[in-house]
């Protein structure tokens, strides 16, 4: 091995999984993998081709052509689909709305399940999601389920959007609690905590306090790999 490992970490929407395995990431020079946007960039692709969800077997025909690049960019990651840059239409509403019901089609987690494999494959990656300790990278040497309160999420979510969306709080809490339930009770790979996952509640807990705590066990866990 080349004294790499592999970090996942899971977690529903607004915890604060994006922010923190960039940070991470960051602070050992790894690579950030953000398998959210990966789901949206197809979901993307899906509306603007009139593909409905429920067209399960017109969706498979799609997404098995489907390239999708993460290219690192400064202090972050620009999104590709088919060559096209939809770093920032991938995070519209109207995506985030419909996310979840394209996420939960097989045939798409298995394209891009294995496309993220790939990605670890050389270790070095910090990569965020739903299902990555339990099912992309069950392997992972260090593993973190972040949750927060839905009202904190819905918060955090909040404050991030701004004046320029016409989005209530409560409306915000009601679409991340449907999300959440969305991704916890689909049959294949749901949200759920692995066995082996550490759990971190950061709905008290600062950016900086939750890098600096994963940064902690993504270190020594590092140094174990390099003494063995
Ligand atoms: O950033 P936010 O938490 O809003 O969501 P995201 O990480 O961008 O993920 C968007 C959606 O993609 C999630 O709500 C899941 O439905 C889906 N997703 C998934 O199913 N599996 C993953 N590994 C990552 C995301
Ligand atoms: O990726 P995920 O949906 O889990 O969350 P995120 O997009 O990284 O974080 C959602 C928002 O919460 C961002 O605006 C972060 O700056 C903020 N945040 C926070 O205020 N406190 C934390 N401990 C973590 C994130």
């Amino acid at each position: 091995s080349n004294g790499n490992i592999n970090v996942a970490i899971d977690g529903p929407a607004g915890a604060g999984k994006s922010t923190v395995a960039r940070k991470v990431a960051e602070a050992l020079e790894y690579v950030y993998i953000d398998t959210g946007a990966m789901y949206r960039a197809v979901s993307w692709y899906m509306i603007r081709n009139d593909i409905l969800p429920e067209h399960v077997e017109e969706v498979e025909h799609h997404v098995k052509n489907l390239v999708i690049d993460l290219v690192p960019d400064a202090g972050g990651q620009k999104v590709y689909c088919n060559g096209e840059d939809v770093t920032t239409v991938i995070r519209s509403l109207e995506v985030t709305n419909v996310v979840s019901l394209y996420a939960s089609i097989e045939s798409v987690r298995t394209h891009l399940v294995q496309n993220q494999r790939q990605m670890a494959l050389r270790k070095g990656v910090v990569m965020d999601g739903r299902d990555i300790g339990t099912t992309v990278l069950p392997d992972a040497e260090v593993k973190i389920f972040m949750t927060a309160s839905v009202q904190e999420r819905a918060l955090r979510r909040f404050k991030e959007l701004g004046d320029s969306f016409d989005i209530t709080l409560e409306q915000l809490e009601k679409d991340i609690a449907n999300r959440d339930k969305l991704d916890e009770e689909r049959e294949i790979s749901p949200l759920r905590c692995s066995e082996d996952a550490i759990v971190l509640d950061t709905t008290h807990m600062s950016i900086p306090e939750v890098v600096e705590t994963i940064a902690a066990y993504c270190r020594a866990a590092r140094d174990g790999e390099n003494r063995s």
